[in-house]
């Protein structure tokens, strides 16, 4: 792989930053940026839409191999297509945030994933962000990064991101409902949230946006 077709990975837990930067990173570096939690969102809105019975295995395959997720990039926006519906700003409802661990602990629905992530990564040139990228999805990535914060700014974030799209928040819920999340991600049986071995930890706790960016786009030059 040539020098400018790089593979990024960036994971950690809820509001660690992850997306805000990954997007910052892939456009310093003229890369493609990959949410995949967008996908897993994407999924778990369509289970929910479609009220399939979350405990109904065979159903919620059925409805996730039926189901196409397009990500893509309009006028320097990413977006994402479910059944060619653009439902990028109706990924981040409390209900979404309730179902998806469950639908995100399912080993098929995770393999399914893998193979579409590792498809868009293939030829390199990505900064991908999530959970298992740089554990699961792209173990031998070129560099990796495990970003996290104190509980509290995390919960701060969201609840800034939230107001300042309109949305009514009840700060302590917020924080509860990040802490049951993060749980989850941490001890679901299947690629759960974890540092990899050879990942660079940032805490980015007290630390600006551009500080992150500037610190991985740093590490990723060496
Ligand atoms: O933005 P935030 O960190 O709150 O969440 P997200 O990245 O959109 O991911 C939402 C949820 O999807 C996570 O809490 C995980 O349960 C799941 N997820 C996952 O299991 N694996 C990934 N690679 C990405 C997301």
């Amino acid at each position: 792989m040539s020098k400018e077709k790089l593979i990024i990975a960036i994971d950690g837990p809820a509001g660690s930053g992850k997306t805000t930067i990954a997007k910052k990173v892939a456009k310093a570096l003229g890369y493609l940026h990959i949410d995949s939690g967008s996908m897993y969102r994407a999924l778990t809105r369509k289970v929910i839409k479609e009220k399939i019975d979350l405990d109904n295995k065979a159903e919620l395959l059925k409805v996730v191999k039926a189901t196409r997720i397009d990500l893509k990039q309009v006028d320097g926006k990413f977006i994402v297509l479910l059944d060619g519906e653009n439902v990028s700003d109706k990924l981040r409802t409390p209900e979404i945030n309730k179902n998806i661990n469950t639908i995100a602990a399912v080993p098929e629905i995770r393999r399914y994933l893998l193979e579409i992530q590792r498809k868009l990564g293939k030829d390199g040139g990505i900064v991908m962000e999530g959970r298992d990228i740089g554990t699961a999805i792209f173990p031998h990535a070129d560099s990796k990064f495990y970003i996290d914060a104190s509980i509290e700014e995390r919960t701060r974030r969201r609840f800034k991101e939230l107001s300042d799209s309109g949305k009514k928040v009840d700060l302590s819920k917020l924080e509860k409902s990040i802490r049951i999340r993060d749980e989850k991600d941490k001890t679901r049986d299947t690629n759960p949230l974890r540092i990899a071995e050879d990942a660079i930890v940032i805490d980015t706790t007290g630390l600006s946006i551009n500080e992150v960016t500037q610190k991985i786009l740093k590490e990723i030059e060496k």
